[in-house]
């Protein structure tokens, strides 16, 4: 395992899954954590990350005590990265000045020690150069017994330290980012040549090692229950519940009537023909659209529509035990680990450790009675890993890359009531003009998301020699990495030319299509 200390960097995430890449499982605590958090691990390396403190505020967050003799004692390997150099300088003996070159960006830097071929820069010579990124204000001046510069920026500030004998390392710049174009080829002969670790983490062990772990706690009489969004977290993690404990699964797939385009038929054609999942489809459309009827504001939409998942799930759990003549005992959710990693939060952002670590529920909150025991199969996953592991579980791949849909469906597509005339009929139309025309066109998978939104005002067009006063629509598509912040899609003009001569001479009710050019910030991606 390769540990990574957490002290706040924006990279944090990216270096965690660079590792992975390599085939060699790491995982991402807190900074801050407590030395039995880390020696529970066992490590056989820890990365100190980068951060956005100075290492001389009076909150700059650090190692435990004990650490140095911890590591030293057992043989792990050290390596600092940026604030993590810092903290390895300052706490074993060194100095750190409040930089006077500050360094952001592309830097070149030397080596100025080779050993003999080997050490950190494997198979470079003194007075060999590379590029590297580089984010740092405070800089290492004086170095604690033992260390060496290993690499100067061409500043001449320390770029790279290094104390073998003591298994520590640091890099003043980030390996991890492509900005660094040998930073990979550092990380690798780091773990595989200095470190000695053997690659051997596959998504296949994972699901292997998951199964074990699911099989072990959920009782011989325990029955499971779950959330079908129709999204990939949730039906991957189904899909692995249901490979350990077969029917003692019993799945929930609730139509709110604000699905897409014949969705229900879709999601449900996945779940039972490819995935032989046991699914209860709970056609619920009246019920939310009439409680949803006359409502305008957001938010009220949003709580209106988790309150009548809630009790159309309380609903099913009380058929169950009265099928089973027991309550479900387990709950199924598809937690991602970018939503439970705690990190450091930077000075200044009013965010304290414990407001980092968010539990997310796509079903909008469960009722606080049911008592339900959580499994989270892919909570030390990222999404990538989720679809790779979906691939293995024979989820199809064209289910695995579909672009994210939220909760409230629809309704977070339509301002103001979404019972609006046909508002979700042309809705449902419009979008899957887009959605298909984009996949035709080739391009459904650079796109994080596209959709249609159903503007509701009318305005004046001709149709047919006729004055038309009908509704309008916007097309937003965007790309990002996550869905925190994103940019729209440039798409050539005949494609949006196409699309729209579809879209008015095919969707009645429909005579303008508008193109959502903002990105997020300041934008949000949905429209409510
Ligand atoms: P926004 O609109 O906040 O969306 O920029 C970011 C991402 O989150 C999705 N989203 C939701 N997903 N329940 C969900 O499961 C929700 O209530 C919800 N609201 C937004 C959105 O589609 C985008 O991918």
């Amino acid at each position: 395992l390769v540990l990574i200390l957490d002290y706040g960097s924006q990279y944090t995430h990216l270096i965690t899954r660079r590792i992975r890449t390599l085939s060699i499982f790491s995982l991402c605590i807190s900074g801050t954590s407590s030395l039995k958090s880390i020696t529970d691990l066992n490590p056989s390396v820890i990365i100190l990350s980068g951060g956005p403190h100075s290492v001389h505020s009076p909150d700059a967050p650090s190692f435990p005590d004990g650490f140095v003799e911890y590591v030293e004692k057992n043989g792990v390997f050290v390596l600092g990265i940026c604030y993590g150099l810092q903290l390895i300088v300052q706490k074993m003996g060194g100095e750190v000045a409040i930089g006077e070159k500050q360094e952001y960006g592309r830097m070149v830097i030397e080596v100025v020690k080779d050993y003999g071929g080997g050490g950190l820069f494997m198979g470079r010579k003194v007075g060999d150069k590379q590029v590297v990124w580089m984010s740092h204000g405070d800089e290492a001046v004086r170095l604690p017994v033992g260390f060496e510069v290993v690499a100067r920026s061409e500043q001449g500030a320390v770029a790279a330290v290094a104390n073998p004998g003591r298994r520590f390392y640091g890099l003043q710049y980030h390996p991890e980012v492509t900005h660094s174009p040998e930073g990979m080829d550092l990380l690798r002969h780091f773990f595989f040549d200095i470190c000695g670790i053997t690659a051997g983490w596959k998504m296949e062990d994972v699901m292997e090692e998951e199964i074990k772990v699911i099989k072990g706690m959920v009782g011989p009489d325990d029955h499971v229950i779950c959330a079908l969004s129709g999204g990939v977290d949730s039906t991957v993690a189904a899909t692995l519940v249901h490979k350990a404990i077969g029917d003692r699964l019993h799945c929930i797939f609730v139509d709110n009537g604000l699905l897409r385009y014949k969705e229900q038929e879709r999601v449900m054609g996945t779940f039972e023909r490819d995935l032989h999942l046991p699914v209860t489809c709970v056609d619920a459309s009246v019920q939310f659209l009439s409680e949803l009827k006359g409502v305008t504001d957001p938010e009220k939409k949003r709580k209106i529509i988790g309150k009548e998942f809630i009790s159309i799930f309380d609903a099913f759990a009380h058929e169950l035990e009265q099928k089973l003549g027991r309550k479900p005992t387990y709950l199924v959710q598809g937690t991602l680990y970018p939503d439970v990693i705690e990190s450091c939060p930077p000075p200044g952002s009013g965010r304290t450790h414990s407001h980092t670590i968010k539990s997310h529920h796509n079903v909008g909150g469960l009722p606080k009675d049911m008592k339900l025991k959580l499994i989270e199969p892919l909570k030390l996953l990222f999404k990538d890993e989720v679809r790779e592991l979906g691939r293995i579980l024979d989820v199809p791949v064209s289910f695995l890359k579909r672009h994210p849909f939220p909760g409230p469906g629809l309704a977070v597509r339509i301002p103001g009531d979404v019972t609006q005339g046909n508002a979700l009929d042309i809705l449902r139309q419009v979008d899957e003009i887009f959605i298909q025309a984009i996949k035709d066109a080739g391009i459904y998978d650079v796109i994080w998301q596209a959709f249609a939104v159903f503007l509701p005002i009318k305005t004046t067009g001709v149709q047919g020699d006729q004055r038309t006063h009908s509704n309008a629509v916007a097309l937003r598509a965007v790309t990002s990495q996550d869905g925190m912040t994103a940019d729209w899609y440039y798409f050539e003009h005949k494609f949006l030319d196409d699309v729209s001569r579809k879209i008015c001479n095919s969707v009645r009710g429909v005579n303008r299509v508008c193109l959502d050019i903002t990105s997020k910030p300041p934008s949000t991606i949905e429209w409510e």
